[in-house]
């Protein structure tokens, strides 16, 4: 069954902080139009629910910009950002497009499917790791490149892997500095 099937009717309550970020997103544009700020509010209200979009968590976007509930999941399972089902703290999504491939982007694939002991798609045991591929990441011109949930890395090597991998797992229980969460980019 696709989760998008699964309603659980839970309440979603945003923080009042969160609330008065996507009233500042929607205010960029005009009226009637605050439907242009679902993406940004989308990837705010993902972080902020655990990482992933529940029905629940998509009805009550619906909501909150005034727009039909299939509006929102239209988007929602769109794009390779939002997630609809658990994932780990850590979102690795390497770019597979051509210009990263012939840069060593399979060869970095390869390398962190054995670091992490995972396949594309999957997350590591102790709820750390997601392993994504994605389309190119605009940023060709420094191929390979990979993002991990708001943060970019980019002329991958195996050294670089190593470090980025140690460095994460250093900070595996401290929260995410507000800088590098989507709240924090939308500032
Ligand atoms: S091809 Fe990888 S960033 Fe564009």
């Amino acid at each position: 069954m696709h989760n998008l099937h699964i309603k659980e009717n839970k309440p979603v309550v945003f923080q009042e902080l969160t609330l008065e970020k996507f009233r500042d997103l929607m205010k960029r544009y005009p009226e009637g139009r605050q439907k242009s700020a679902l993406v940004p509010i989308l990837l705010i209200a993902q972080e902020q629910t655990g990482g992933f979009l529940t029905v629940d968590v998509l009805d009550e976007i619906a909501s909150i910009l005034q727009i039909k509930p299939i509006e929102v999941y239209e988007v929602a399972t769109f794009y390779s950002m939002f997630s609809l089902g658990r994932v780990g703290k850590y979102v690795i999504e390497l770019c597979r497009t051509g210009p990263c491939a012939m840069c060593g982007g399979e060869e970095i694939l390869g390398y962190l499917r054995n670091k992490l002991r995972i396949d594309v798609g999957e997350t590591t045991a102790d709820g750390l790791f997601t392993l994504r591929t994605v389309e190119c990441l605009a940023a060709c011109g420094n191929a390979p490149v990979l993002q991990v949930n708001t943060e970019f890395y980019e002329k991958l090597t195996p050294e670089k892997i190593d470090r980025l991998i140690d460095e994460l797992k250093s900070k595996a229980g401290k929260p995410i500095p507000f800088e590098e969460t989507w709240a924090g980019k939308f500032c």
